[in-house]
């Protein structure tokens, strides 16, 4: 967890079309675990303070909570399956090269999966927006609910780096059997 704590700039700029596909896998493998460890640790906890403060609210700040829960459990086996099935190959082969037509293939159709799981995982965090967005209950503190918007807006600036990332090099580059 200590290579977890806070950096300035853990993901500086890097030119990702070149970079050998096991660094970029290195790469994408770190930035889930700060997502997954450090994270979302983060928005559970404010979630938990909006709750505290406002216990008797309108029922915004519970429908934070679900919303907050199934949004994780999906992004948790998302990433579940990528460290498990995506990575490790291309580490392995170093992108599609020497791999047999149906390993291609079943890479294909995973890719696609994971697309479209990564606009599941958008739309989730658009409803966790949505909910943070409201106002505090009337009388409640407003500071928790201001640090969990900050919290979130880091969150989706950083998942969103990582599905791009996956996205316009990851898959491409692991199924054109590009091996640098
Ligand atoms: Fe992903």
């Amino acid at each position: 967890m200590n290579a977890l704590r806070d950096h300035p700039a853990p993901f500086r700029p890097a030119a990702l079309e070149v970079m050998p596909l096991a660094r970029l896998c290195d790469r994408l493998a770190r930035r889930q675990r700060i997502l997954l460890e450090r994270e979302m640790a983060r928005l559970e906890d404010l979630i938990c303070r909006v709750n505290a403060a406002e216990p008797g609210g309108p029922g915004q700040s519970r429908r934070l909570g679900i919303a907050f829960k199934a949004f994780r459990s999906r992004l948790v086996a998302h990433m579940h399956e990528e460290a498990h099935l995506v990575f490790p190959p291309i580490r392995r082969a170093g992108g599609a090269v020497g791999r047999s037509a149906p390993a291609i293939r079943a890479l294909r159709r995973r890719a696609a999966r994971w697309r479209r799981q990564h606009f599941q995982v958008d739309e989730a965090i658009a409803r966790l927006r949505h909910l943070a967005a409201a106002p505090a209950s009337p009388g409640a503190a407003v500071a928790p609910r201001r640090a969990l918007r900050q919290a979130l807006a880091r969150f989706e600036r950083l998942i969103h780096e990582q599905m791009y990332e996956e996205n316009r090099f990851l898959f491409p580059r692991a199924l054109s059997g590009c091996r640098v």
